[in-house]
């Protein structure tokens, strides 16, 4: 059992989703941006639609798929296009405040963990390439249970393994569970967006920067 821990997100709250189609648009253009935006619904959309119908598939796999239709939906053909894609996403990059939050909560006696809907191997790629893999006190990933969030049984398996203090995700869908599950919930809001999930303003706390999370941890 890991004491003291704080959850977060992986996709999207501590890596940057949208640097795969951001690097590529540098060759592509404006569309690499818009395949990459609608890559992000549809992998979504799918990890939802997989764990409804009892199939579980991996992230990447699904992620692949949706490189896919975005390219067909955009009339856009370009063989490498893929195959780029993926491989950025492999090596997708944490945001510039992870290393300085994350040094500063273990200073705290704070475990941070990793709870996502992603693969081991790939997060720990992406993670080792931002010199974070000391940082963190585990990856969990759904791979384990074989089905995604917001399903409750994904925060149930992290909830066997830590003593949770806290968990922190970008995204609305992701806080909506987990508070639905009774975790303390952190919805971090960088771009100043709306809100789009199900939970209530009082169920969680909206921070604006992953610091933020300190001074929540500090004060309780
Ligand atoms: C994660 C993504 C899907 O679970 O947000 O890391």
């Amino acid at each position: 059992m890991i004491p003291n821990t704080i959850l977060f997100d992986a996709y999207g709250t501590l890596l940057d989703v949208s640097g795969p189609g951001r690097r590529l648009a540098e060759k592509y253009g404006d569309i690499a941006n818009d395949i990459g935006a609608r890559v992000r619904i549809l992998q979504i959309t799918y990890s939802w639609h997989s764990s409804m119908m009892g199939r579980y598939a991996p992230f990447f796999d699904l992620t692949r798929h949706a490189v896919n239709v975005a390219m067909a939906e955009h009339g856009f053909q370009h063989e490498a296009f893929l195959d780029e894609f993926m491989e950025g996403f492999a090596q997708i990059e944490a945001f510039p405040d992870v290393a300085e939050t994350l040094v500063l909560l273990k200073e705290q006696g704070i475990n941070p963990v990793i709870l996502s809907n992603g693969e081991k191997r790939y997060l720990e790629r992406a993670f080792s390439h931002a010199g974070l893999m000391e940082q963190l006190s585990d990856i969990i990933t759904v791979e384990e249970i074989r089905i995604f969030k917001p399903t409750m049984d994904v925060y149930r398996h992290a909830q066997e393994k830590c003593l949770v203090r806290g968990f922190v995700s970008s995204n609305p869908w992701d806080v909506t569970g987990a508070s639905t599950f009774g975790f303390r919930t952190f919805w971090l809001n960088r771009q100043n967006r709306v809100f789009d999930g199900l939970a209530k303003p009082d169920d969680y706390s909206m921070i604006r920067s992953l610091k933020d999370i300190l001074h929540h941890m500090a004060n309780s």
